[in-house]
């Protein structure tokens, strides 16, 4: 029997993408080098050699690619801005022509009826201000408040959905505690430090957002995912316990509460953040929204050798993956909605991204038939579906990505678009999940067969 689960009318559906992943036009009109160049042309670090010198070419071609979310009838699309496309060095003299481009593609979205949702800061920091110890150090913090401003005073009269920041858990471990993302650094005595900045710079940026930006929504994307222990044993559940405090409530508690989780706190006291008085309160102003980013749940064991956490995170056995090595769960989308209505209440709810990345191949008749992917989304979607009914106040749904694009330190080696970029010609091909994406938009709703 073929079911129709139906969503909310003026639900939001789009797409994702990221400054950095699509653009390309790195040096181009006046544009500053961020973090991202610098460690993309550093020999090493990105698996297959590639850099975002050009990327999808998004920088010239943006017509064509909202002409294709139009296609598919997307109403809402996510994107970043580069900050150093805008302000050059971070801080001080503003490109204009930067901001133009930015100011260009609002208009272009919002003659489409494409609803324009930007996040502030996905990953490219000026270089000039990782030169100054970057998220590291205090003043970045002000600093982004500062851009924030310039963006809002040039885009908020037409913009209304604004992200401070994607993933701040990303940018403090992976690319300051470990070392794989830029800007490549390995000390994660800092990265808490790091963490508390970022925390920082969104709860300074919030307050400008509010007073920029009149009857804008604001808020904030977190990587979120629901933690198991590997077994029953009361020490998995300890080491799941740590790790969701480690990747969500380290995040989750000072946004909604204003204050780090003790547990955790205690677990790494020597790499305690410096907090000074008034920034808890800063950190905490309130959002209207929260941004989910969903791809996975994680499975945790105890082993007293893994870090403070005494927590390693292992593949659940028969399950299936993506080419990410990602296994893929569709109910942990259903479970970490339900789970931050619960615990966090926040006003409103986006999933920001979800998506999977396939080995997709152009087949001879032309098409990208990404079967895998259409599963994995009809699944996922499923299960938001069945939270909204059970009371998630999700108002929409972005599919990372638009477009397969510069997959950070994988460089071009992972597609998770609809639309098939081919790099060497930069055509774009709709893929079989984009046909059938916008179907799920015609219905408003998505069909699936028990
Ligand atoms: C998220 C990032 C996004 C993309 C997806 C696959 O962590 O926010 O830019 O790389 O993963």
């Amino acid at each position: 029997m073929v079911r129709k689960l139906l969503f909310p009318s003026q639900f939001y559906w789009g797409t994702a993408t990221a400054s950095y992943q699509i653009e390309g036009g790195w040096n181009e009109d006046g544009k500053g080098a961020s973090i991202w160049d610098t460690f993309s042309h550093t020999q090493g670090k990105i698996e297959d050699g590639s850099t975002g010198d050009v990327a999808c070419d998004h920088y010239h071609r943006w017509r064509e690619d909202v002409a294709l979310m139009k296609e598919i009838g997307c109403n809402a699309y996510r994107f970043s801005i580069s900050w150093p496309r805008v302000i050059p060095l971070g801080k001080g003299r503003i490109n204009p022509a930067g901001l133009d481009f930015y100011d260009r593609l609002v208009d272009a979205l919002l003659e489409a009826k494409i609803t324009p949702f930007i996040t502030l800061y996905h990953w490219d920091l000026p270089q000039a201000l990782q030169d100054e110890g970057g998220w590291a150090n205090r003043d970045t913090a002000y600093y982004f408040a500062d851009y924030a401003s310039v963006v809002a005073h040039k885009l908020g009269d037409r913009v209304k959905h604004w992200i401070t920041h994607n993933e701040p858990w990303v940018v403090a471990w992976i690319g300051y505690g470990w070392g794989v993302h830029a800007p490549g650094l390995k000390n994660e005595k800092i990265a808490l430090q790091v963490a508390h900045h970022l925390l920082l710079s969104h709860g300074v940026a919030v307050r400008v957002l509010r007073d920029a930006c009149s009857g804008g929504e604001i808020g904030i994307t977190l990587n979120l995912s629901p933690v198991h222990p590997a077994s029953e044993r009361e020490e998995d559940k300890l080491a799941a316990r740590r790790y969701d405090g480690f990747l969500n409530r380290w995040f989750l508690d000072p946004i909604f509460y204003g204050h780090y989780p003790p547990d955790v706190l205690e677990l790494y006291i020597q790499y305690a953040p410096r907090i000074d008085p008034g920034d808890m309160a800063t950190i905490s102003y309130k959002v209207d929204f929260l941004g989910v980013n969903y791809y996975s749940r994680s499975v945790m064991k105890f082993n007293p050798a893994a870090g403070p956490l005494q927590a390693e995170g292992v593949a659940p056995e028969g399950a299936e993956f993506t080419e990410m090595g990602w296994e893929i769960y569709p109910p942990g989308l259903y479970e970490i909605l339900m789970r931050v209505g619960r615990d966090y209440q926040p006003e409103k709810l986006y999933i920001t991204e979800n998506g999977a990345a396939f080995a997709d191949e152009i087949a001879p008749d032309g098409g990208v038939h990404d079967l895998k992917r259409i599963s994995y989304l009809r699944e996922h979607f499923a299960q938001a579906q069945k939270a909204i009914q059970d009371g998630a106040k999700l108002a929409g749904y972005f599919i990372w990505s638009l477009m397969d694009n510069f997959e950070w330190a994988h460089g071009f080696t992972k597609r998770f678009g609809i639309i098939y970029t081919d790099y060497q010609t930069q055509k774009r091909i709709m893929k079989d999940s984009a046909l059938w994406y916008k179907k799920v938009i015609e219905n408003n709703a998505v069909e699936i067969e028990d």
